[in-house]
Protein backbone atom coordinates (compact mmCIF):
# COMPACT_ATOMS: atom_id res chain seq x y z
CA UNK A 1 0.00 0.00 0.00
CA UNK A 2 1.23 3.79 -0.61
CA UNK A 3 2.42 5.38 1.95
CA UNK A 4 0.59 8.67 2.84
CA UNK A 5 3.04 10.79 4.35
CA UNK A 6 3.71 14.54 4.05
CA UNK A 7 7.23 14.65 2.83
CA UNK A 8 7.21 18.06 4.92
CA UNK A 9 5.65 17.89 8.23
CA UNK A 10 5.78 14.05 8.21
CA UNK A 11 1.68 14.02 9.15
CA UNK A 12 0.46 10.17 8.22
CA UNK A 13 -2.57 10.15 6.80
CA UNK A 14 -4.98 6.68 6.82
CA UNK A 15 -7.09 7.97 3.94
CA UNK A 16 -5.77 9.52 0.56
CA UNK A 17 -8.64 11.93 0.63
CA UNK A 18 -7.18 13.43 3.76
CA UNK A 19 -3.63 13.59 1.78
CA UNK A 20 -4.21 14.88 -1.09
CA UNK A 21 -5.96 17.89 1.03
CA UNK A 22 -3.65 18.22 3.24
CA UNK A 23 -1.25 18.67 0.10
CA UNK A 24 -3.31 21.14 -0.81
CA UNK A 25 -4.07 23.60 2.12
CA UNK A 26 -3.56 27.13 2.00
CA UNK A 27 -1.61 27.51 5.30
CA UNK A 28 2.09 26.20 4.49
CA UNK A 29 3.21 22.66 6.82
CA UNK A 30 5.62 23.95 9.57
CA UNK A 31 8.80 22.30 8.45
CA UNK A 32 10.39 22.10 4.90
CA UNK A 33 7.58 23.59 3.10
CA UNK A 34 9.67 23.88 -0.39
CA UNK A 35 8.53 20.87 -1.60
CA UNK A 36 4.94 21.75 -0.84
CA UNK A 37 2.62 20.00 -3.19
CA UNK A 38 5.09 18.33 -5.55
CA UNK A 39 3.46 14.81 -4.96
CA UNK A 40 0.02 15.97 -6.08
CA UNK A 41 -2.44 14.56 -8.07
CA UNK A 42 -4.07 16.73 -10.69
CA UNK A 43 -6.34 14.50 -12.25
CA UNK A 44 -10.28 16.01 -12.17
CA UNK A 45 -8.90 19.16 -9.88
CA UNK A 46 -7.86 21.43 -12.85
CA UNK A 47 -9.69 24.19 -11.13
CA UNK A 48 -8.66 23.41 -7.88
CA UNK A 49 -5.95 26.15 -6.66
CA UNK A 50 -5.20 26.68 -2.81
CA UNK A 51 -7.11 29.95 -3.13
CA UNK A 52 -10.71 28.28 -3.11
CA UNK A 53 -10.80 25.45 -1.38
CA UNK A 54 -13.85 25.02 -0.61
CA UNK A 55 -14.19 22.58 2.98
CA UNK A 56 -17.92 21.45 4.22
CA UNK A 57 -18.48 22.98 6.94
CA UNK A 58 -16.96 21.51 10.44
CA UNK A 59 -19.68 20.83 12.55
CA UNK A 60 -19.13 18.68 15.41
CA UNK A 61 -22.57 17.29 14.01
CA UNK A 62 -24.65 18.68 17.25
CA UNK A 63 -26.56 20.73 14.82
CA UNK A 64 -26.66 24.23 17.09
CA UNK A 65 -23.08 24.92 15.34
CA UNK A 66 -25.39 25.03 11.83
CA UNK A 67 -25.37 28.71 12.33
CA UNK A 68 -21.34 28.81 11.59
CA UNK A 69 -21.69 28.22 7.84
CA UNK A 70 -20.73 31.42 6.16
CA UNK A 71 -24.03 32.17 4.57
CA UNK A 72 -22.63 35.30 1.94
CA UNK A 73 -25.23 36.51 -0.02
CA UNK A 74 -23.65 37.69 -3.22
CA UNK A 75 -23.46 34.92 -5.87
CA UNK A 76 -20.02 33.02 -5.77
CA UNK A 77 -18.39 35.13 -2.55
CA UNK A 78 -17.82 31.82 -1.19
CA UNK A 79 -14.26 31.61 -0.59
CA UNK A 80 -13.29 29.46 2.10
CA UNK A 81 -15.99 28.30 4.40
CA UNK A 82 -14.21 27.16 6.62
CA UNK A 83 -9.85 26.78 6.52
CA UNK A 84 -10.04 23.32 8.69
CA UNK A 85 -9.23 19.97 7.09
CA UNK A 86 -13.01 19.01 7.54
CA UNK A 87 -12.67 15.31 6.60
CA UNK A 88 -9.30 15.43 8.44
CA UNK A 89 -10.39 16.72 11.62
CA UNK A 90 -13.03 14.30 12.23
CA UNK A 91 -12.36 12.96 15.73
CA UNK A 92 -14.51 9.58 14.31
CA UNK A 93 -11.84 8.31 12.41
CA UNK A 94 -9.36 8.78 14.76
CA UNK A 95 -10.39 5.77 17.07
CA UNK A 96 -8.52 2.40 16.81
CA UNK A 97 -10.08 0.28 13.49
CA UNK A 98 -10.87 -2.82 15.86
CA UNK A 99 -13.34 -0.98 17.47
CA UNK A 100 -15.56 0.29 13.68
CA UNK A 101 -17.81 -1.90 11.96
CA UNK A 102 -16.24 -2.99 8.51
CA UNK A 103 -18.50 -1.89 5.37
CA UNK A 104 -18.46 -3.72 2.06
CA UNK A 105 -19.31 -0.97 -0.84
CA UNK A 106 -20.97 -3.00 -3.87
CA UNK A 107 -21.92 -0.90 -6.83
CA UNK A 108 -19.31 1.82 -5.32
CA UNK A 109 -18.76 4.16 -8.22
CA UNK A 110 -16.23 7.04 -7.43
CA UNK A 111 -16.42 6.68 -3.79
CA UNK A 112 -19.17 9.00 -2.77
CA UNK A 113 -20.93 6.34 0.13
CA UNK A 114 -17.68 4.79 0.91
CA UNK A 115 -16.46 8.62 1.60
CA UNK A 116 -19.22 9.84 3.66
CA UNK A 117 -19.78 6.26 5.93
CA UNK A 118 -15.68 6.71 6.39
CA UNK A 119 -16.42 10.15 7.35
CA UNK A 120 -19.28 9.09 9.94
CA UNK A 121 -15.98 6.93 11.52
CA UNK A 122 -17.21 2.82 9.68
CA UNK A 123 -14.21 0.95 8.34
CA UNK A 124 -14.51 0.25 4.72
CA UNK A 125 -13.22 -3.12 3.91
CA UNK A 126 -13.83 -2.60 0.02
CA UNK A 127 -15.67 -1.19 -2.66
CA UNK A 128 -16.23 -2.93 -6.29
CA UNK A 129 -17.70 -1.61 -9.37
CA UNK A 130 -17.01 -2.67 -13.04
CA UNK A 131 -16.84 0.96 -14.20
CA UNK A 132 -12.56 0.99 -14.56
CA UNK A 133 -12.87 5.23 -14.25
CA UNK A 134 -14.87 5.00 -11.56
CA UNK A 135 -12.53 2.57 -9.93
CA UNK A 136 -9.50 4.52 -10.72
CA UNK A 137 -11.17 7.65 -9.03
CA UNK A 138 -11.97 5.11 -5.95
CA UNK A 139 -8.73 3.86 -5.41
CA UNK A 140 -7.10 7.35 -6.21
CA UNK A 141 -8.81 8.52 -2.87
CA UNK A 142 -9.11 5.31 -0.92
CA UNK A 143 -6.43 3.15 0.93
CA UNK A 144 -8.33 0.30 1.06
CA UNK A 145 -9.27 -2.39 -1.65
CA UNK A 146 -11.28 -0.68 -4.48
CA UNK A 147 -12.41 -4.05 -7.18
CA UNK A 148 -13.37 -3.48 -10.79
CA UNK A 149 -15.21 -6.38 -11.43
CA UNK A 150 -18.43 -6.96 -12.69
CA UNK A 151 -20.75 -8.28 -9.77
CA UNK A 152 -22.66 -10.61 -12.23
CA UNK A 153 -19.54 -12.72 -12.76
CA UNK A 154 -18.06 -12.23 -8.88
CA UNK A 155 -19.98 -13.94 -6.66
CA UNK A 156 -19.44 -13.15 -3.05
CA UNK A 157 -17.38 -16.74 -2.39
CA UNK A 158 -15.14 -15.36 -4.81
CA UNK A 159 -14.70 -11.69 -3.06
CA UNK A 160 -14.38 -13.59 0.50
CA UNK A 161 -11.90 -16.16 -1.11
CA UNK A 162 -9.80 -14.47 -3.05
CA UNK A 163 -9.58 -10.17 -1.70
CA UNK A 164 -10.99 -11.04 1.64
CA UNK A 165 -7.83 -12.92 3.07
CA UNK A 166 -7.68 -11.17 6.37
CA UNK A 167 -10.97 -12.56 6.85
CA UNK A 168 -12.54 -9.36 7.60
CA UNK A 169 -15.98 -9.67 8.87
CA UNK A 170 -18.76 -7.80 6.85
CA UNK A 171 -20.76 -5.99 9.39
CA UNK A 172 -23.04 -3.25 6.61
CA UNK A 173 -23.21 -3.85 3.22
CA UNK A 174 -23.63 -0.79 1.19
CA UNK A 175 -25.01 -0.04 -2.20
CA UNK A 176 -26.43 1.53 -5.34
CA UNK A 177 -27.44 -1.25 -7.59
CA UNK A 178 -27.91 0.89 -11.15
CA UNK A 179 -31.00 2.73 -11.35
CA UNK A 180 -30.74 3.72 -15.19
CA UNK A 181 -33.20 0.63 -15.84
CA UNK A 182 -35.59 2.09 -13.06
CA UNK A 183 -35.22 6.30 -13.39
CA UNK A 184 -38.05 7.97 -13.88
CA UNK A 185 -35.97 10.33 -16.17
CA UNK A 186 -35.06 7.25 -17.86
CA UNK A 187 -37.27 4.30 -20.35
CA UNK A 188 -37.82 2.33 -17.44
CA UNK A 189 -37.43 -0.47 -19.84
CA UNK A 190 -38.45 -3.78 -17.69
CA UNK A 191 -36.36 -6.10 -19.78
CA UNK A 192 -33.33 -3.61 -18.92
CA UNK A 193 -31.12 -5.97 -17.40
CA UNK A 194 -29.67 -3.72 -14.95
CA UNK A 195 -33.15 -4.22 -13.35
CA UNK A 196 -31.86 -7.72 -11.91
CA UNK A 197 -29.07 -6.67 -10.52
CA UNK A 198 -30.46 -6.10 -6.93
CA UNK A 199 -30.18 -9.98 -6.99
CA UNK A 200 -26.26 -9.36 -6.88
CA UNK A 201 -26.84 -7.42 -3.76
CA UNK A 202 -29.70 -10.05 -2.45
CA UNK A 203 -26.47 -12.62 -2.77
CA UNK A 204 -23.70 -10.71 -0.79
CA UNK A 205 -26.43 -10.32 1.93
CA UNK A 206 -27.03 -13.56 1.78
CA UNK A 207 -23.60 -14.95 2.03
CA UNK A 208 -22.22 -12.53 4.66
CA UNK A 209 -25.50 -11.98 6.74
CA UNK A 210 -24.28 -8.44 7.70
CA UNK A 211 -25.42 -6.67 10.51
CA UNK A 212 -27.39 -3.88 8.73
CA UNK A 213 -27.35 -3.21 5.11
CA UNK A 214 -28.52 0.47 3.35
CA UNK A 215 -29.26 0.38 -0.27
CA UNK A 216 -29.57 3.61 -2.14
CA UNK A 217 -31.28 4.07 -5.33
CA UNK A 218 -33.72 6.52 -7.35
CA UNK A 219 -37.57 6.82 -6.58
CA UNK A 220 -38.54 5.48 -9.74
CA UNK A 221 -37.48 2.14 -8.32
CA UNK A 222 -41.29 2.26 -6.04
CA UNK A 223 -43.33 2.02 -9.31
CA UNK A 224 -41.34 -0.14 -11.28
CA UNK A 225 -43.22 -3.17 -12.56
CA UNK A 226 -41.25 -6.20 -14.07
CA UNK A 227 -42.15 -7.77 -17.42
CA UNK A 228 -45.08 -10.26 -15.23
CA UNK A 229 -46.23 -7.28 -14.11
CA UNK A 230 -45.36 -7.33 -10.37
CA UNK A 231 -43.61 -4.13 -8.67
CA UNK A 232 -39.95 -4.33 -8.34
CA UNK A 233 -40.20 -3.54 -4.93
CA UNK A 234 -41.80 -5.72 -3.92
CA UNK A 235 -39.66 -8.45 -5.04
CA UNK A 236 -36.61 -7.22 -3.70
CA UNK A 237 -38.02 -6.50 -0.12
CA UNK A 238 -39.65 -10.29 0.11
CA UNK A 239 -36.06 -11.14 0.20
CA UNK A 240 -34.98 -8.65 2.14
CA UNK A 241 -37.63 -8.72 4.42
CA UNK A 242 -37.07 -13.13 5.66
CA UNK A 243 -33.99 -12.15 7.85
CA UNK A 244 -34.06 -8.53 8.39
CA UNK A 245 -36.34 -5.32 9.82
CA UNK A 246 -36.46 -3.06 7.13
CA UNK A 247 -37.79 0.87 6.60
CA UNK A 248 -38.38 2.05 3.30
CA UNK A 249 -37.36 6.17 3.24
CA UNK A 250 -37.86 8.58 1.18
CA UNK A 251 -35.16 11.26 1.61
CA UNK A 252 -33.94 14.96 0.13
CA UNK A 253 -29.71 15.15 0.79
CA UNK A 254 -31.12 18.64 1.18
CA UNK A 255 -32.26 17.94 4.64
CA UNK A 256 -29.04 15.95 5.43
CA UNK A 257 -26.73 19.01 4.55
CA UNK A 258 -26.29 18.65 1.26
CA UNK A 259 -26.34 22.18 -1.22
CA UNK A 260 -28.97 19.97 -3.46
CA UNK A 261 -32.53 18.41 -3.39
CA UNK A 262 -31.35 14.83 -4.71
CA UNK A 263 -34.59 12.67 -2.98
CA UNK A 264 -33.54 8.99 -3.01
CA UNK A 265 -35.27 5.84 -1.71
CA UNK A 266 -33.24 4.82 1.08
CA UNK A 267 -33.63 0.87 2.40
CA UNK A 268 -32.04 0.13 5.87
CA UNK A 269 -32.36 -3.58 6.63
CA UNK A 270 -31.04 -4.69 10.22
CA UNK A 271 -30.86 -8.11 11.07
CA UNK A 272 -33.44 -9.33 12.95
CA UNK A 273 -31.84 -11.47 15.53
CA UNK A 274 -30.55 -7.83 16.88
CA UNK A 275 -34.22 -6.88 17.96
CA UNK A 276 -33.55 -3.36 16.26
CA UNK A 277 -36.70 -1.96 14.14
CA UNK A 278 -35.20 0.80 11.82
CA UNK A 279 -36.55 3.90 11.53
CA UNK A 280 -36.54 6.34 9.20
CA UNK A 281 -33.58 8.94 9.95
CA UNK A 282 -34.52 11.82 11.43
CA UNK A 283 -33.90 15.15 9.27
CA UNK A 284 -30.99 17.23 10.13
CA UNK A 285 -31.49 20.72 8.86
CA UNK A 286 -35.69 22.62 8.45
CA UNK A 287 -36.39 23.45 5.10
CA UNK A 288 -35.37 27.04 6.20
CA UNK A 289 -32.21 25.81 6.79
CA UNK A 290 -31.27 24.18 3.99
CA UNK A 291 -27.74 25.12 2.30
CA UNK A 292 -28.41 27.52 -0.75
CA UNK A 293 -26.30 26.45 -3.78
CA UNK A 294 -24.88 29.86 -3.35
CA UNK A 295 -22.88 28.94 -1.05
CA UNK A 296 -20.54 26.31 -2.89
CA UNK A 297 -20.41 28.59 -6.31
CA UNK A 298 -17.38 29.29 -7.74
CA UNK A 299 -16.88 33.68 -7.92
CA UNK A 300 -18.11 34.65 -11.41
CA UNK A 301 -14.82 36.45 -12.15
CA UNK A 302 -12.89 32.61 -12.04
CA UNK A 303 -15.83 30.96 -14.94
CA UNK A 304 -14.04 30.15 -18.19
CA UNK A 305 -16.11 31.41 -21.06
CA UNK A 306 -16.19 27.51 -22.27
CA UNK A 307 -19.06 26.89 -19.80
CA UNK A 308 -20.98 29.64 -20.87
CA UNK A 309 -24.09 28.67 -23.29
CA UNK A 310 -23.47 30.04 -27.09
CA UNK A 311 -25.49 32.17 -29.29
CA UNK A 312 -27.39 29.24 -31.00
CA UNK A 313 -27.92 26.85 -27.99
CA UNK A 314 -29.44 30.48 -25.87
CA UNK A 315 -31.75 30.83 -28.94
CA UNK A 316 -32.39 27.38 -28.69
CA UNK A 317 -33.30 27.05 -25.28
CA UNK A 318 -35.55 30.04 -25.98
CA UNK A 319 -37.44 28.45 -28.79
CA UNK A 320 -38.29 25.53 -27.01
CA UNK A 321 -39.47 27.26 -23.94
CA UNK A 322 -41.76 29.02 -26.26
CA UNK A 323 -43.18 25.98 -27.75
CA UNK A 324 -43.49 24.01 -24.27
CA UNK A 325 -45.54 26.73 -22.89
CA UNK A 326 -47.95 27.28 -26.16
CA UNK A 327 -48.00 22.75 -25.90
CA UNK A 328 -48.60 23.12 -21.68
CA UNK A 329 -45.43 21.25 -21.71
CA UNK A 330 -42.79 21.27 -19.31
CA UNK A 331 -39.46 22.15 -20.87
CA UNK A 332 -35.85 20.44 -19.58
CA UNK A 333 -33.66 23.78 -18.98
CA UNK A 334 -33.58 24.41 -15.30
CA UNK A 335 -32.25 27.50 -14.11
CA UNK A 336 -30.52 27.48 -10.48
CA UNK A 337 -32.69 29.33 -7.25
CA UNK A 338 -29.16 30.70 -5.72
CA UNK A 339 -30.82 30.82 -2.67
CA UNK A 340 -32.22 27.25 -2.25
CA UNK A 341 -29.94 24.26 -3.13
CA UNK A 342 -29.43 22.77 -6.71
CA UNK A 343 -31.80 20.85 -8.57
CA UNK A 344 -30.53 16.99 -8.40
CA UNK A 345 -27.19 16.47 -11.13
CA UNK A 346 -28.15 13.60 -12.45
CA UNK A 347 -24.72 11.47 -14.82
CA UNK A 348 -26.46 12.72 -18.26
CA UNK A 349 -25.41 16.03 -16.72
CA UNK A 350 -22.39 16.29 -18.92
CA UNK A 351 -24.64 16.37 -22.27
CA UNK A 352 -25.50 20.01 -22.01
CA UNK A 353 -26.16 20.97 -18.58
CA UNK A 354 -29.26 21.69 -18.63
CA UNK A 355 -30.23 19.98 -15.59
CA UNK A 356 -29.17 22.99 -13.26
CA UNK A 357 -27.77 26.19 -15.43
CA UNK A 358 -26.52 29.26 -13.18
CA UNK A 359 -28.45 32.04 -15.08
CA UNK A 360 -26.87 35.86 -14.55
CA UNK A 361 -28.63 37.49 -17.39
CA UNK A 362 -31.11 36.56 -20.21
CA UNK A 363 -27.42 36.33 -22.41
CA UNK A 364 -25.57 35.02 -19.81
CA UNK A 365 -26.35 31.44 -18.82
CA UNK A 366 -23.69 29.00 -17.97
CA UNK A 367 -23.11 25.11 -16.67
CA UNK A 368 -21.62 24.06 -13.51
CA UNK A 369 -18.03 23.65 -12.99
CA UNK A 370 -16.38 19.74 -12.36
CA UNK A 371 -15.76 21.65 -8.84
CA UNK A 372 -18.70 23.09 -8.38
CA UNK A 373 -20.57 19.70 -9.17
CA UNK A 374 -18.33 18.05 -6.95
CA UNK A 375 -19.17 20.71 -4.01
CA UNK A 376 -23.00 20.07 -5.13
CA UNK A 377 -22.74 16.43 -3.95
CA UNK A 378 -20.52 17.13 -0.96
CA UNK A 379 -17.24 15.69 -1.87
CA UNK A 380 -14.12 17.20 -1.02
CA UNK A 381 -12.47 19.68 -3.34
CA UNK A 382 -9.46 17.34 -3.33
CA UNK A 383 -11.41 14.16 -4.04
CA UNK A 384 -9.53 13.55 -7.33
CA UNK A 385 -12.12 11.74 -10.13
CA UNK A 386 -10.21 9.63 -12.81
CA UNK A 387 -11.34 9.76 -16.60
CA UNK A 388 -13.05 12.62 -19.17
CA UNK A 389 -14.83 15.35 -18.60
CA UNK A 390 -17.76 13.26 -18.94
CA UNK A 391 -16.71 10.37 -17.21
CA UNK A 392 -16.13 12.91 -14.29
CA UNK A 393 -19.44 13.96 -14.41
CA UNK A 394 -21.01 10.93 -15.16
CA UNK A 395 -19.06 9.33 -11.65
CA UNK A 396 -20.30 12.75 -9.92
CA UNK A 397 -23.88 12.41 -10.94
CA UNK A 398 -24.08 8.76 -9.73
CA UNK A 399 -22.93 9.29 -6.53
CA UNK A 400 -24.46 9.33 -3.14
CA UNK A 401 -23.77 12.72 -2.22
CA UNK A 402 -20.60 11.94 0.88
CA UNK A 403 -22.79 14.21 3.58
CA UNK A 404 -25.72 12.64 3.21
CA UNK A 405 -23.90 8.96 3.26
CA UNK A 406 -22.34 10.51 6.56
CA UNK A 407 -25.67 11.07 8.22
CA UNK A 408 -26.81 7.74 7.50
CA UNK A 409 -23.46 6.31 8.17
CA UNK A 410 -24.22 7.89 11.71
CA UNK A 411 -27.79 6.72 11.71
CA UNK A 412 -26.12 3.05 11.38
CA UNK A 413 -23.61 3.44 14.02
CA UNK A 414 -26.54 4.66 16.64
CA UNK A 415 -29.17 1.92 16.36
CA UNK A 416 -26.24 -0.24 15.93
CA UNK A 417 -24.62 0.60 19.40
C1 LIG B 1 -25.56 4.63 -8.84
S1 LIG B 1 -23.92 4.21 -9.20
C2 LIG B 1 -23.27 3.98 -7.59
C3 LIG B 1 -22.65 5.22 -7.01
C4 LIG B 1 -21.95 5.00 -5.69
N1 LIG B 1 -22.78 4.40 -4.69
C5 LIG B 1 -21.37 6.31 -5.15
O1 LIG B 1 -21.79 6.77 -4.08
O2 LIG B 1 -20.47 6.90 -5.77
C6 LIG B 1 -24.04 2.58 -9.79
C7 LIG B 1 -22.73 1.92 -10.18
O3 LIG B 1 -22.96 0.56 -10.54
C8 LIG B 1 -21.95 0.18 -11.45
N2 LIG B 1 -22.34 -1.07 -12.13
C9 LIG B 1 -23.30 -1.24 -13.07
N3 LIG B 1 -23.39 -2.51 -13.44
C10 LIG B 1 -22.46 -3.19 -12.72
C11 LIG B 1 -22.05 -4.55 -12.66
N4 LIG B 1 -22.64 -5.47 -13.41
N5 LIG B 1 -21.06 -4.88 -11.81
C12 LIG B 1 -20.47 -3.94 -11.04
N6 LIG B 1 -20.80 -2.64 -11.06
C13 LIG B 1 -21.79 -2.27 -11.89
C14 LIG B 1 -21.80 1.37 -12.35
O4 LIG B 1 -20.53 1.37 -12.98
C15 LIG B 1 -22.01 2.53 -11.36
O5 LIG B 1 -20.78 3.06 -10.95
Amino acid sequence: MEDLICKDCGKEFKHKSYYNRHLNKTKPCTKNTKNKNNNQTNSGTEELTNDNIYNPPNLDYNHDNYDKLDHNDSIGNNELLNDNLFHDTLSENKTNNSNKLNVLDLFCGCGGMSQGLHDAGLNIIAGIDWWDKAINSYKKNHSHMGICADLTQFPPEKFQKEYNIKNEHIDIITGGPPCQGMSMAGKRDVKDPRNSLFMEYVKYINYFKPKAFIMENVIGILSMKNASNEKIIDIIMSYFNKEYNCVICKLYASDFEVPQNRRRVIIIGIRKDLNIKPVEPTKILSESERVPVKNILLPRKDIDKSYYLSEKALLGIKKKKEKALANNNGFGAQFLDLNKPSFTIPARYWKDGYDALVKYSETEIRRLTILELKRIQSFPDTYILDGSKKDQIMQIGNAVACRFAYHLGKYIMKILQ
